[in-house]
């Protein structure tokens, strides 16, 4: 980690996923001109940047909902650049959505449960005994109630998700992503709705995941977040990675100032500017 360079693309030590050249098109405007850059194995990663700037367009690219008009994703060694969606899920590359996505019509218990039996139920379709079923079966909401509870949902397990409220999904969604026990863990703004209470909640969970090896990299406006649990910042401005480094350093750049001063958020260094900022 100390010995990481904080310039745009820099190579890492053993980074998990290597992006090279990912381009994005809409029409004749560039959404995504990533040159390079590589995410390093154990670490949070924040990926900042003025709205616009381009950060949900290259999720999408990394995490295969959206294809580059050019390009490499290289995930633990392996080119997925082709990989569909559940391929690199399969893989350990989870990813939530800046929206929720959970199923209102499944209670929380069974939204958690669902992620890994999905998971398990292909590891073990030609199980024959079904003794062996049932005991994956309560393993998995063991480890589903015990997620939940750290997520301050034990309570709810029983109700509907549709009943939750927006920060409350969005635990839930973590939670979910947590059940598939991801290699690299993508958050597009995990703080968004959630109360301050829970946001604490959350920062120590990503901290103690990347602390067990999960590598976690996550975009979000929230710059206390930003700057209280990340151990790298990545600053993206139309569609391009215009600094990186540890977060201080990337507080300081001149051109991550620049390019939030010109978006209207004033001075990234002052977390109550940007704060709730979407
Ligand atoms: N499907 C699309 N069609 C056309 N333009 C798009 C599409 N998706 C994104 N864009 C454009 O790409 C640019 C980057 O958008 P993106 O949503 O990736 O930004 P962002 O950094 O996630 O912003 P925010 O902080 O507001 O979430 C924007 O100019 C946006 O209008
Ligand atoms: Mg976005």
């Amino acid at each position: 980690m100390t010995t990481l360079e904080e310039t745009p693309g820099s190579s890492k030590a053993d980074p998990v996923l290597v992006a090279h050249d990912v381009q994005r098109w809409f029409g004749g405007l560039q959404s995504v001109g990533v040159d390079h850059l590589e995410i390093e194995t154990g670490l949070v990663t924040s990926l900042i940047g003025p709205n616009g700037a381009g950060k949900t367009t290259l999720f999408n690219l990394l995490s295969g909902f959206d294809i580059p008009n050019s390009g490499s994703v290289v995930f633990g060694g392996s080119d997925i650049s082709r990989a569909k969606p559940h391929q690199r899920a399969r893989a350990g590359m989870v990813r939530t959505f800046q929206l929720t996505r959970s199923m209102t019509r499944l209670t929380v218990l069974e939204n958690a449960k669902l992620a890994a039996q999905h998971q398990v139920g292909e590891r073990l379709w030609c199980a024959p005994i079904s003794a062996l079923w049932k005991r994956q079966e309560r393993e998995i909401e063991e480890r589903a109630r015990a997620v939940l509870a750290t997520f301050g949902l034990g309570r709810m397990v029983d109700e509907y998700a549709g009943t939750l409220s927006g920060g409350q999904r969005r635990l839930l969604e973590l939670a979910r992503a947590l059940m598939l026990e991801p290699r690299l863990l993508m958050l597009d703004e995990p703080m968004g709705g959630v109360n301050p209470a829970l946001r604490e909640t959350i920062m120590d969970q990503l901290r103690s995941l990347a602390a067990q090896g999960t590598t976690v990299l996550i975009v979000e406006h929230d710059m206390d977040m930003v700057m209280g649990v990340s151990d790298w910042v990545v600053c993206m401005a139309q569609g391009k990675v215009i600094a990186e480094g540890r977060p201080a350093t990337v507080a300081n750049d001149g051109a991550v100032v620049e390019a939030y001063l010109g978006s209207g958020y004033g001075d990234p260094l002052e977390p109550s500017d940007v704060e709730g900022a979407q």
